[in-house]
């Protein structure tokens, strides 16, 4: 691998020498001289970076949505600032000092937690991928959005810190009737979501930070559910009351909304692990590539089931694949940056990632998954992305 990559760096050196050749005929910049700015109380990003969530002017804070310009962040990690947005009502103005969290239902001890309290809680922290379940869900029918932004911008990755939820049930003694939870959130339409007892048991959180610092308003501060791996409906915002129950609460969210309706007529319900999936974010649908030559191939892969072992490129519509290097560490449930040396020829060709996870289970194509899932569901499209490069650079959606 290394050896590989010392040849196209050389290759490098030869193929765009024009371009380091027109740099020296340009005046350089002059030497700093005056005075730049003091330090301040809270940092903001240079005036010149222009990334930002995107979202439909249509959008009204009933039915909303915002996607990370994921074609614009590096590494691992989703700036907060950016993580992308999904909600049904708005985002609540909670005051911490205000705010409670609530555990009751088929408990021995129904309790009350303030944000306070549960800080004083031993607490855990990880880096996890956070992904709507509708990301990709103008991909089913083939090839609706020109960027990666619009196409896969509803995942991101952050840092989350917060008190395991086992730890608090654990406090509430639940009752042995008791198979699932209703969490609920303090927005106006009072989102809930059910889930099993033994994954709220097992890894999820009730988390309070997010990147170093408290969670955002539009991603739940101060309090929001953190279930691993799972679709981000269920990793309810501005969480307030959490009820032990024998079933599945079948609210709203469960039943006409984040349900994948199949060709026959019939739904499959709590979809909730996120399948295996990846993404090329550079280049990606818009960009235009200005000469033949070397490019990195970069993007993010990720599964709810565990860690990626294995990202593989194709730059020929999927008849040849090699593998792409991972960045180091590979974490369970996060993102997973990986990077490859393409030497583009200056044809037509078509770009392509697919993943492995730890379960073994491979990225399908858009063919193999349609005709398991059909093409009437909004949710759990993880199918590999297509991007089309023409003879002259430009790329577009290969999916169409
Ligand atoms: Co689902």
């Amino acid at each position: 691998m290394a050896a590989r990559s010392r040849r196209w760096f050389l290759g490098l050196a030869s193929t765009i020498g024009y371009a380091i050749a027109a740099c020296r005929s340009k005046t350089p910049p002059p030497e700093p001289s005056a005075l730049g700015a003091p330090v301040g109380p809270y940092g903001s990003r240079s005036r010149f970076e222009r990334a930002v969530r995107f979202f439909s002017r249509a959008a009204v804070p009933e039915e909303t949505s915002s996607k990370t310009p994921l074609h614009e962040t590096f590494g691992m990690l989703t700036p907060s600032s950016l993580h992308f947005e999904r909600h049904h009502s708005g985002v609540p103005d909670l005051d911490p000092a205000a705010h409670t969290l609530t555990i009751h239902g088929l408990v021995d001890r129904p309790l009350v937690f303030s944000v306070d309290e549960l800080k004083r809680l031993p607490s855990v922290s990880r880096l996890l991928f956070l992904e709507c379940s509708g990301n990709g869900n103008t991909e089913w029918k083939g090839g609706a959005e020109p960027t990666v932004q619009r196409t896969h911008g509803l995942t991101s990755c952050s840092e989350w810190t917060g008190v395991p939820l086992s730890t608090l049930l654990n406090e509430a003694r639940v009752q042995p009737a008791a198979k699932w939870i209703l969490a609920e959130g303090g927005d106006a339409c009072r989102l809930g979501r059910s889930v099993p007892l033994a994954k709220a048991m097992d890894d999820v959180l009730v988390a309070y930070g997010q990147n170093g610092e408290s969670i955002r308003p539009e991603q739940g501060y101060p309090l929001r559910l953190i279930v691993p791996g799972w679709e981000g409906n269920v990793n309810v915002k501005w969480l307030r009351r959490i009820k032990l129950l024998d079933q599945p609460a079948m609210t709203r969210w469960e039943t006409s909304k984040y349900t994948d309706l199949l060709t026959d007529g019939t739904a499959r319900q709590f979809t909730f692990e996120m399948d295996a999936k990846s993404v090329i974010t550079r280049p990606s649908g818009g960009d235009a590539l200005p000469a033949p030559g070397p490019y990195e191939v970069t993007g993010l892969a990720w599964s709810g089931r565990g860690k990626i072992t294995r990202v593989e490129i194709s730059a020929d519509g999927g008849r040849t694949w090699s593998d792409a290097e991972l960045q180091l560490p590979v974490l369970p449930i996060a993102h997973t940056r990986f990077r490859w040396n393409w030497t583009w020829s200056g044809g037509e060709a078509t770009l392509a990632s697919r993943c492995t996870d730890e379960t073994g289970y491979v990225q399908p194509s858009r063919q193999a998954l349609t005709a398991v899932r059909g093409v009437n569901s909004n949710y759990h499209n993880n199918a590999i992305q297509n991007w089309k490069v023409a003879a002259n650079g430009t790329i577009t959606n290969g999916n169409a």
